[in-house]
This record gives C-alpha cells, sequence and structure tokens, in this order.
C-alpha cells in the first residue's frame, strides 16, 4: 500500500477576554485545526495519527482532562481517541462511495473535546478513496444497427463506463477487442467526461458478415486496476438512418428540497429525422448514479423527469445525469442533465451540549463559565444562521465564542441555600421563513460551600432552677440553625470553657452536643449564688468550621431549707445569759430583744416572733416582726423575781421553719442578788 498519510496542522490559539458585570472572566476555547486522513474501508484499530504529539498534550492526561471525540452526527463516529497513547484510532468502516458519492473531497469533521480547562480542538478527516470498485458499462450489452452503405471514419456513439471511485481510481482508459472494421476514438469533454465513440476502419458489407461481436473493456488507474465489460453487438442494415438529435447539449432545472413526489422537474426533448419507426425517439439514462436512479425516473416515451424519492438539500444539493434518445433502430445520442436542489428551511437548530460543570459550586465568581454549547442547523445561508438564548429568570446567559460555539456564563453570585439547582433553557432559532427553532434544557446543580455558621434561635437563654435540685436534671435547651448542606450544616454545641465562683463551668452544667439540652451537673445552692453565667458555643461539621456563640443565664431560685438562726441570745450553755429587769420597770419597758437570721431570702427569711411559753404569762410581750421583749404592766412586789420565756422564731416560708430559744430574765435592782442566783 502507498503511504499516503500527510498532516498539516494549523494552530490558532483563540483566546476570548471579556467583561461581564464588571469581572473578568476567561474562556477557555482553545481551537487548534489538525487535518488527517484515512483510506476508506481502514480497519477498526487503524491508527490515523497521535493527536496528543499533534497537540502537544501530555496523553497521560488525556483520562482525566475526560478527552473525547465529537461528531455532528452520530452516524458519522467513525473516530475514537485512545486515551492511553492520544492515538486517533478508526472506530467503523468507513465507505466514501456512501458517504461522499461522486464528490472529488471526502471530509468528515469533528472535535476533540478536554475538559478542566474547557478545549476544543477541530478536527478533519479526509477519506482517501481505494480503488475498491470497477468501472461499469451502463449496458452489458450495446446493440448497434449500421448500415452496410456507411463511410469509412464513420462514428457511433457507445456510453461510456462508470467508476464511483474518484480521481486515479476512476475509469482511466477503454480497449476495443481486436477486429476487423473497428477501432477507438476516444475524446474528453469539458465536464471530465468522455465520447466514446467506434471508428469505422473498414467498410462493412452486409453479404458477407450481417452480425459482429466486440468486446469494449474499460479500464481504471487504480493499483491494481480494475476493469469492467461490455459486448456491443453490430447489426449491419440496409436502411437509411438518422440518429436522434437533443434540442440541448445540456439541460438545466432546479427544484426545491422539499417537492412532493411526482413533481416534473423537467421534459428533455431529441428529435428524429427519420420517419416510422426509425423516428420514434425513446429516452433513457445513460448514466446515473444509484443514489439519483431512486429520486428521479424518466420516461422513456415523454422525456418527462420526475422526482420519485425524497430530496435532501443537505445530503446532496446536486445530480448530474446523461440521458440517452435513442430511435428504433438503435442510433443514439446523448445530452446532459444537471439538477440543482435549493434549499429549504427544514431542519430546525440543534442543540448539542459540549461541556458541562456540574455540580457548580455557589461560590463561584460572577462570569464563570460553566458550560460550552454547540448549535447547528443544516440549513444554509439564512436558513441556517442562528440565534441562540437562555430564558430571562436564570443569572445565566450565553456568550458567543467562535462560529456556532457559546459559552454558559454565569451573570451573578449563586446561592444554594436560596437556589440549589436550576433548569437552563437554551433557545436557538433560525433566520428562515417560516423561522424553526428548538430548545433544550440543562440542569444544573448547585453544590455547597460552607458558607453560613449555625445561628442560635434566641440571641440569649435563660434557665431558672431551684435549688436543691438533681444533679442531672434538665434545665433548658438551646437551638441554632445552619441552612448549608450535610455536615456543612450539622451542628454540634458545647461548652465554653469559663469559670463560676472559681470552679470550672463543666462542674456545674453539661450541655448535649446533639441537642442542645443543657443538664444540671450538680445540686445548687441558692445561699452560694444565685445566678450565673455561661456560655455555648454551637459550630457545625464543615471544614474549617463556622460557629456562634450564645449566653445562657442561670437563674437559681430559693427553696427555705434554713431555719431562723438565733444570735441572741446564744444558744451556747457555757454563756447562760440572762437579763436584768428593774423593779420599777413601768408597762411597755423594753428589756431585751430575740436577734435572729435566716440564710433563705424573701419570705422564706422574713421572720416573726413569738412567746410559746413564759413563768408568767401577761407580764411579757414580743414584737412579732421585731422580737423586742417588753413588760405588758408595770412590775409589781409580788411578781416572782426568776421570769423566764421560752420565743419561738419562724420564718414565713412554705412550709414554715422554726427555732425557739429560753430567756432568762430576773426582776431585780441589785445586781449582787443576781449574782446569787447565777450560782
Ligand atoms: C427541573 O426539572 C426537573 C424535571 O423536569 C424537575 O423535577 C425539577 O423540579 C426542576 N427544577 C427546577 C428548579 O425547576
Ligand atoms: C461543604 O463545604 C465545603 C467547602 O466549604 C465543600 O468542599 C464540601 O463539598 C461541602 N460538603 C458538602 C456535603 O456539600
Ligand atoms: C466563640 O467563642 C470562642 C471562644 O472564646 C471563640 O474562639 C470563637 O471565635 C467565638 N465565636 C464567635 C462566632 O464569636
Amino acid at each position: 500500500m502507498m503511504n499516503i498519510f500527510w498532516l498539516k496542522m494549523d494552530l490558532k490559539g483563540i483566546s476570548l477576554f471579556g467583561f461581564v458585570c464588571g469581572l473578568a472572566f476567561f474562556l477557555q476555547i482553545a481551537t487548534a485545526d489538525l487535518s488527517y486522513s484515512v483510506p476508506e474501508e481502514s480497519r477498526p484499530g487503524f491508527i490515523v495519527g497521535n493527536i496528543a504529539k499533534d497537540l502537544g498534550l501530555d496523553a497521560s492526561n488525556l483520562f482525566t482532562r475526560k478527552a473525547r471525540i465529537d461528531t455532528e452526527e452520530v452516524s458519522q463516529h467513525y473516530c475514537e481517541i485512545d486515551l492511553k497513547t492520544g492515538n486517533l484510532v478508526v472506530r467503523a468502516r468507513v465507505d466514501r462511495e456512501e458517504l461522499c458519492g461522486d464528490k472529488i473531497s471526502c471530509m468528515v469533521k469533528f472535535e476533540l473535546v478536554l475538559e478542566s480547562p474547557l478545549e476544543l480542538h477541530r478536527i478533519s478527516l479526509l477519506i482517501q478513496d481505494v480503488n475498491d470498485n470497477s468501472p461499469i458499462f451502463p449496458k452489458e450489452t450495446v446493440n448497434l444497427e449500421i448500415r452496410e452503405s456507411a463511410d469509412k471514419g464513420a462514428k457511433y456513439r457507445v456510453s461510456e463506463a462508470h467508476d464511483v471511485d474518484v480521481g486515479q481510481n476512476t475509469v482511466k482508459d477503454y480497449i476495443l477487442q481486436s477486429n476487423e472494421h473497428f477501432v477507438l476514438s476516444i475524446r474528453d469533454n469539458n465536464d471530465g467526461s468522455k465520447s466514446v465513440e467506434l471508428l469505422l476502419d473498414k467498410e462493412l458489407d452486409r453479404e458477407k458478415e450481417h452480425d459482429l461481436h466486440l468486446m469494449l473493456i474499460a479500464v481504471d488507474g487504480g493499483n491494481p486496476q480494475r476493469s469492467g465489460t461490455a459486448n456491443i453487438h453490430v447489426t449491419v442494415l440496409d436502411a437509411n438512418d438518422n440518429a436522434p438529435v437533443f434540442d440541448q447539449a445540456t439541460y438545466k432545472a432546479s427544484i426545491p428540497e422539499n417537492a412532493a413526489v411526482d413533481t416534473v422537474v423537467i421534459t428533455v426533448s431529441a428529435s428524429d429525422a427519420d420517419e416510422g419507426i426509425n423516428g420514434e425517439v425513446t429516452y433513457e439514462f445513460s448514466r446515473i448514479s444509484e443514489r439519483a436512479k431512486k429520486i428521479f425516473s424518466l420516461d422513456t416515451k415523454t422525456g418527462e423527469i420526475k422526482v420519485i424519492g425524497s430530496l435532501d438539500y443537505e445530503s446532496n444539493s446536486k445530480y448530474e445525469m446523461r440521458i440517452d434518445a435513442k430511435d428504433g433502430y438503435g442510433l443514439s445520442s446523448d445530452s446532459k442533465l444537471v439538477i440543482d436542489i435549493t434549499d429549504v428551511n427544514d431542519n430546525a437548530p440543534v442543540i448539542y451540549m459540549k461541556s458541562l460543570m456540574n455540580p457548580i459550586l455557589e461560590n463561584i465568581f460572577p462570569g464563570t463559565e460553566v458550560g460550552i454549547i454547540n448549535v447547528q442547523d443544516r440549513d444554509s445561508d439564512t436558513n441556517g444562521q442562528i440565534h441562540c438564548s437562555v430564558q430571562q429568570n436564570v443569572p445565566f446567559k450565553l456568550v458567543p465564542s467562535i462560529k456556532n460555539y457559546y459559552s454558559l456564563v454565569t451573570t451573578g453570585q449563586l446561592d444554594r441555600e436560596l437556589v440549589s439547582d436550576y433548569n437552563i433553557t437554551i433557545s436557538a432559532t433560525d433566520e428562515g421563513s417560516p423561522p424553526l427553532s428548538s430548545s433544550k434544557t440543562v440542569h444544573l446543580s448547585v453544590a455547597d460551600i460552607n458558607d453560613n455558621p449555625p445561628v442560635f434561635e434566641e440571641q440569649s437563654y435563660s434557665a431558672y432552677v431551684t435549688e436543691n435540685n438533681k444533679p442531672g436534671s434538665t434545665l433548658c435547651s438551646v437551638t441554632a440553625r445552619d441552612p448549608d448542606w450535610r455536615q456543612n450544616g450539622t451542628v454540634i454545641y458545647s461548652l465554653l470553657p469559663g469559670e463560676v465562683n472559681g470552679a470550672s463551668v463543666s462542674s456545674y452544667l453539661s450541655v448535649n452536643g446533639d441537642t442542645g439540652v443543657i443538664h444540671a451537673v450538680r445540686s445548687f445552692d441558692y445561699e452560694q449564688f444565685k445566678n450565673f453565667k455561661v456560655n455555648v458555643m454551637a459550630r457545625d461539621n464543615g471544614s474549617p468550621p463556622l460557629s456562634s456563640n450564645v449566653t445562657v443565664s442561670v437563674f437559681i431560685s430559693d427553696v427555705n431549707d434554713n431555719s431562723p438562726q438565733i444570735l441572741y441570745p446564744s444558744s451556747d450553755r457555757n454563756s447562760f445569759m440572762t437579763e436584768l429587769v428593774p423593779k420599777a420597770a413601768h408597762g411597755g419597758s423594753l428589756v431585751s430583744k430575740v436577734i435572729a437570721v435566716d440564710a433563705d431570702s424573701g419570705q422564706n427569711a422574713w421572720l416573726s416572733y413569738q412567746i410559746v411559753s413564759s413563768t408568767d404569762p401577761g407580764l411579757f410581750t414580743i414584737g412579732v416582726h421585731s422580737g423586742e421583749i417588753r413588760t405588758q404592766r408595770d412590775i409589781s412586789e409580788s411578781d416572782s423575781m426568776k421570769q423566764n420565756l421560752v420565743v419561738a422564731v419562724k420564718d414565713n416560708g412554705q412550709p414554715p421553719l422554726s427555732t425557739t430559744c429560753s430567756m432568762y430574765l430576773i426582776i431585780s435592782d441589785n445586781l449582787a442578788e443576781v449574782t446569787e442566783l447565777k450560782e
């Protein structure tokens, strides 16, 4: 096989800088056009070239950069990239003739797409012809009827052979089996076709032979060479005959691609000067492609050409064929017919998502490129001019890039906590009349960033507890909310270190990390402290975590757990105390005072005094609130010298607590008397 690979590299790095909403963005579509060529019919796995090397890419990055080959049409996915080596390899067999018909140059275009950063390279692949088709004559047997009077030098047309291959693989030459009467005459026409004629070299004689059988061979220029054969059957006549003549050497017609079946394209006409059977002209296609045969019919009698199949401007915009006109004796001439198909806006634009960053982080800058879109419309001119847009209410827009490519960029700040996903509808409309449009919806999720600290529901918390509580009892609970996702929004509570009365807060309180419920660690004593403050932190589980702090004030309320305590008279046995009451004391005189305190507070410490027993009831009274002991009447001589009182001191708690004390009074003016009594 010939070495027919060629490589053309034309690097065109296109970098577009732009300004959106005052923020810079950078569009990373780099285009470098690569061209390769491959012989048709190459087997799958055949290496076309090494893309990585030709683009200067590191082959080991191809996998992580998700390198892939994208084609506009799935049916044209002929190649793929080997991610290990960077080789462009054949994926499916290509038949050049099927793909491109008789086009001289058969080119397939596709793209190499790379991600992070996004990169696009356009690649064109030239499908080279291989000599896989032989020349074929329109008819295996050619019947010629020639009058015996024909002069030496007369020419008789034979339809040329056709080879669907192109270039040098197409028909190159003709060989006529050697015979007595005819030689070949080949002429090249302006349009590239050949006129093949038999030239009468030695006159015919009907009396000697009325039939001649000759073999005409067409060979192509391929290697190995292929050939096709036609049998020429010459009948020698003695009639006079004229060949039919077309009224135009070339017919031209044009028809819109949406023409219905049975539409008449054109009518060809040839006239024959003869009368009767000799002048009866019939038409037939002498050279027509397989494709055209399925689309056009030729009425053999009228020369009317009609549409019988469906036309498609996009797959074939021009048909060329040759038509033979023949008379009853088989004399013929030919003409060329060119049918131009005109475009109709029959293809809606098609939107291809070339690349999409999904999910996108909520903290990306406005103007960040999140996807690349390619829009194709198979129609031509204005029918294929496209406008693209996205709907109004999303923070995304399309920025045109290289031809038919758009970048999908953000136009504002995203916030997952407000909108966590978007359905972005991209619409494309062409400029045809009427215009055709299509749309595609892409779904984009917004990924979380730990951008919200937990927030407590209250600015501060208060807990109320009565003293003597059980250790472990619940005091209150705190709650903080964090709208972030999963661990970024998971709240964990803890006590911040601190001291209360010189001891660590953790010896007083504990907080449940998951629920925020605060428990007492010990029993509180109101008489020790009435309130204290602790700080609780709520933090999320993000990395790094975010936190908030809140103050929890704990108020302890009093319980009547302390009995009144009598300070005077002292209960100390050793300092046995007596009060001296002068004999001359009048009613209402202050003789002593019981002094008591209560460690509790409020009602629990509100004391009242009462005499519960006395030597001489009626002689002394006690102030209910003051504890002052006074004489109720004047002292008289008959009053006993020793007077004992038992006083109860009671608080106002529920239930009340009380304490009693004894008070010893001596009615006397003589201190010596008292000392005596004491002893
Ligand atoms: C996007 O479309 C999907 C499927 O139609 C739907 O389930 C989802 O709710 C849509 N989301 C938004 C944000 O409109
Ligand atoms: C939490 O936020 C961090 C960035 O702050 C992000 O990388 C991570 O993916 C987030 N986690 C989840 C579960 O979304
Ligand atoms: C909460 O308090 C801790 C300890 O004082 C401190 O490290 C942290 O930064 C505080 N957090 C906030 C949100 O103020």
